[in-house]
């Protein structure tokens, strides 16, 4: 195992992953695309338990998006039912961990029965103090955007922001679904293809991405260990010079 490797004094502090490629790694095996998804679960799982391990303090999932509502029913029927199933059997995990679940996205269109597993399973493990788990369901960046102004809008209509000129990076950030979480440090996206597909794009403005040709159902700890392991080599700048970051680490 690759863990040995880790820094465990400079982790990072969220990790966003896109979950890709359990549709094709099912065809491959000669099997539906569901098929791949049930087996997605159990790479959720052993994440989950390895980013909770290392001491990884968020770990988002990008679940569900706003343009998956375009597959076939019989697809988003089986993924729904899979979602109500798996967050009650993986509430054992969550206790053992001692993992926080929280949920980004439009949740309100999520057939009934999955949201109230989903707030069921949210308030109960709203004490737990290690690993917050985010998934996002029914989420797409450019949906929370349009929001996030609506609500600015409105705020401003109805008095609440009395100066347009107080509208900085912050209070846009605390519009989002994402607030009072940390942008992500690494997002990773497994499957093969390198595209962020509406993810996190606010959030994601400085993260250091890491793409696996490994479907999602056969990822391992290993390979996620190893991702933490080469984001502790590479050198964040955030628009300065190398010469600056190291003169500061000094
Ligand atoms: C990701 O796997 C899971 C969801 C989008 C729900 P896919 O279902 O997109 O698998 P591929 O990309 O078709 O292989
Ligand atoms: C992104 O995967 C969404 C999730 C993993 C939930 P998709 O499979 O939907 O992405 P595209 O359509 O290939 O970009
Ligand atoms: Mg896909």
């Amino acid at each position: 195992m690759y863990k040995g490797n880790i820094n465990l004094d400079i982790l990072p502090e969220h990790i966003a992953i896109v979950m890709d490629g359990n549709g094709r790694w099912a065809k491959q095996k000669g099997f539906d695309r569901i098929f791949g998804h049930t087996n997605g679960i159990n790479t959720v799982r052993q994440i989950t338990e390895a980013a909770a391990e290392v001491g990884i303090k968020y770990l988002t999932l990008y679940t569900f998006s706003t343009e998956n509502w375009n597959r076939p029913q019989e697809e988003i029927h089986g993924i729904m039912k899979l979602l109500v199933e798996s967050i009650e059997k993986e509430s054992e995990t969550f206790r053992k961990n001692n993992v926080r679940l929280l949920a980004i996205g439009d949740l309100l269109r999520l057939p009934e029965d999955v949201n109230k597993k989903l707030q069921t399973c949210i308030a109960e493990t709203s004490s737990n103090t290690g690993l917050s788990l985010v998934l996002a369901l029914s989420y797409s960046s450019r949906w929370e955007i349009t929001n996030a102004i609506k609500n600015i809008a409105k705020d401003c209509l109805s008095g609440k922001i009395d100066d347009i000129g107080l509208i900085d990076e912050t209070v846009i950030s605390d519009y989002l679904t994402t607030r009072n979480i940390p942008d992500p440090d690494i997002v990773i996206r497994t499957g093969g293809d390198i595209r962020i597909s509406n993810f996190l794009l606010w959030q994601a403005a400085y993260a250091e991405f890491f793409f696996t040709k490994t479907y999602w159902p056969e990822f391992t700890k290993d390979e996620f260990f190893r991702i933490i392991s080469e984001f502790q080599n590479r050198e964040r700048r955030f628009g300065k010079t190398s010469e600056q970051i190291k003169s500061t680490k000094n």
